[in-house]
């Protein structure tokens, strides 16, 4: 038997925007343990081998941030605090129901483009 693949990779947004930078971020002195609080409880749980938590860089969703990912599923949550990531981690990483009123909107998330598609629009 080979070695098992995570159940769940979570990508949490670990960037910040240096001092008067308009464009907002995921990181500031609120939210700066936000990583640690996911990766401790997931510890807490004993499922931290099987739910890989990744400290990412900016996920391109700035505006509605704090910000994670969550795979599979291509699950995007905004506006994170502790309380939300434990519901989270309950609800959707053991339960298996993702807690959609902490998903991003349709309007901030619309189906994606397949390269290939892309790569036609560009004319390429
Ligand atoms: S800084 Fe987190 S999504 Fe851009």
């Amino acid at each position: 038997m080979g070695i098992p693949q995570p159940a769940y990779y979570i990508f949490k947004c670990e960037q910040s925007s240096p001092p008067g930078m308009p464009k907002p971020s995921c990181v500031n002195p609120q939210t700066q343990d936000l990583f640690q609080h996911l990766a401790q409880t997931l510890m807490q749980k004993g499922i931290i081998a099987t739910v890989q938590p990744i400290r990412s860089a900016c996920l391109n969703r700035c505006n509605v941030g704090p910000v994670m990912l969550v795979e599979p599923g291509h699950t995007m949550y905004v506006g994170l605090d502790k309380q939300k990531i434990d519901r989270i981690i309950d609800e959707h990483i053991i339960g298996g129901n993702p807690v959609d009123e902490y998903i991003i909107s349709e309007e901030e998330w619309d189906a994606p483009i397949s390269p290939k598609d892309m790569m036609t629009q560009m004319g390429r």
